[in-house]
This record gives structure tokens, sequence and C-alpha cells, in this order.
């Protein structure tokens, strides 16, 4: 038998990017393998019967493990209810613990843009290129979005742009149904501070998300929606997201148009 020589770091380095491993999750590495043959706990005795306890909301805040999805959507729920400004719901979020892509994200990517604005644009969740630098829409997706909105005279000072997820995915993987809804509370609380007049959702995701549709993008896109805040309906307009019309250039023809009747409404309202 031929042995090969082992490879050097720079090969599997290059190995791991080529399989499109793009961020370390820990300083040391895990053997998954070594883990299958840990035998399996034994049954744990049933615990004294006790009183229920409150909702763990404060532990939620406090950094203590990440606790089970619907205590973290109920802690999301209730610390977003309580964000009197976009300062204070940007500061909540910073302390928030309950969604685990916190923890594999550099930092939090709470918004871009003019917290004035009329207008308000909504993606996924952040990429490589926000995770550094903590704005959203940063990277080639981003470009194009300054781009489209550039096209009806709109800029950063005169737009806002936020995420539904607010921490990069690992890897940029989509966000777990699960994720999302912890993450909801606090882009619905987000909305409605801004308050703007129309709110653009860009992409499926975020318009399934936010819109409470099932339908796909190709049916969404340049309808007309209403966005209900509780306080107020809010006029909304899904459109292709950036990274789609990257992919897919001749849906650009039809992000035009979802962009005209954007300025349109701008002007109309
Ligand atoms: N894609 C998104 O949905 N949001 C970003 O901020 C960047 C890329």
């Amino acid at each position: 038998m031929i042995l090969e020589p082992a490879p050097t770091v720079r090969e599997l380095l290059a190995f791991y990017l080529e399989a499109g491993v793009d961020c370390a999750l820990a300083e040391e590495p895990v053997d998954r393998l070594a883990e299958l043959d840990v035998p399996p706990p034994a049954p744990r005795a049933a615990p004294p019967v006790e009183a229920p306890r409150p909702v763990a909301a404060p532990a939620v805040m406090r950094g203590e493990a990440t606790p089970a999805p619907e205590i973290a959507i109920a802690s999301a729920r209730e610390a977003a209810r309580t964000a009197p400004t976009l300062e204070a719901l940007r500061e909540l979020m910073q302390s928030f613990e309950g969604c685990a892509l916190k923890h594999t994200a550099t930092r939090l990517v709470f918004a871009d843009g003019n917290p004035q604005a009329r207008i308000m644009f909504v993606g996924e969740a952040p990429g490589r290129d926000e995770d550094i630098e903590g704005l959203p829409f940063v990277g080639r997706s981003g470009k194009l979005l300054d781009l489209m909105i550039g096209a009806i005279g709109l800029n950063r000072s005169t737009a806002y742009i936020a995420n539904v997820i607010p921490w990069r995915p690992p890897g940029n993987r989509t966000p777990t149904p699960q994720e999302t809804q912890i993450c909801l509370p606090f882009i619905q609380r987000h909305i409605e501070l801004v308050n703007p007049d129309v709110l653009v959702t860009l992409g499926n995701p975020s318009t399934q998300t936010l819109l409470s549709t099932r339908e796909g993008i190709m049916r969404t896109r340049g309808r007309w929606f209403d966005y209900d805040t509780g306080q107020r309906k809010i006029r909304a307009l899904p459109t292709f997201h950036p990274a789609y019309l990257l992919r897919s250039p001749s849906y650009k023809r039809l992000a035009w148009q979802d962009l005209r009747a954007i300025a349109k409404a701008l002007a109309g309202s």
C-alpha cells in the first residue's frame, strides 16, 4: 500500500474553504465520533413534585444557557414589548441570550440608515460581511440594494434597513423556524418603533415571516399588503432579495417595477 503524505496545514485549510467552511465555532476541535462511544445517561429519578415556576424570562437576559425555544420566544416577546426606544431595543437585544445564533455570530447587526425615514427595508439575516461590519447589507447584495434604492432617489440617509434575524447564522445557513420565531418579536417592535409609511420585505423568508403568508415571492412580489403593528396598518410591498437578483439578473426587470411602485407610494402618501 502506498501511503499518501499527511496534508499540510495550508492544504487542510484549502480543503475546508472548498467545502464551504468559513468560520470557526470553537477553539478546540470536537471529535463527534468519539462522542458516539459515550454510554447513554442513566434514567433520572422523577423530580419531586413542586409548584410550577414562573417563566424564567430574566434568566434569558442574564446569560445562562440558551433556554428552550418556547421560553426564549416568550422572553423575547416580553423584552421587545417593553423597549420604549430603538436604543433601548438595541440594548435589550445585545443582552438577550435566548437565541443560540448570538453565540456563533461576531456581533449584533441591528440596523442601518435613518430611523426617521419613511421607508424601511427588511432582509433575512446578516451574512459574513455584515457580521464583520455590524451593519446590514454591506456585502455584494448590499451594494446592489444601494443601487436599487438609488434608482428611486433613496440612500441610507433617507431609508432604514434591518433584518428579521439580527445575528449571522453560521456559514450563512438558513435560520431555523425556531430561530426565526425567537427573533420575530424584536423585528416587529423594531418596525413599530420606526413606524415607516412603507415597509419593503426583501425576499421570501422576510416576506413570509413578516406578512404571515405561505405564498412564494413569485406570487407576492409587487402586491401590496397591510402590515399591522397593532397600532396601525403600514403599507408593505414584497420584492426580490438582491442576492436572488445577483443570481437571476433577468428578474431585475420585475424588481424595477416594484421599485417604481414604491416610489409612487412614497410620492402619493
Ligand atoms: N442578506 C440579508 O438578508 N441581509 C443582510 O444584511 C445581508 C444579506
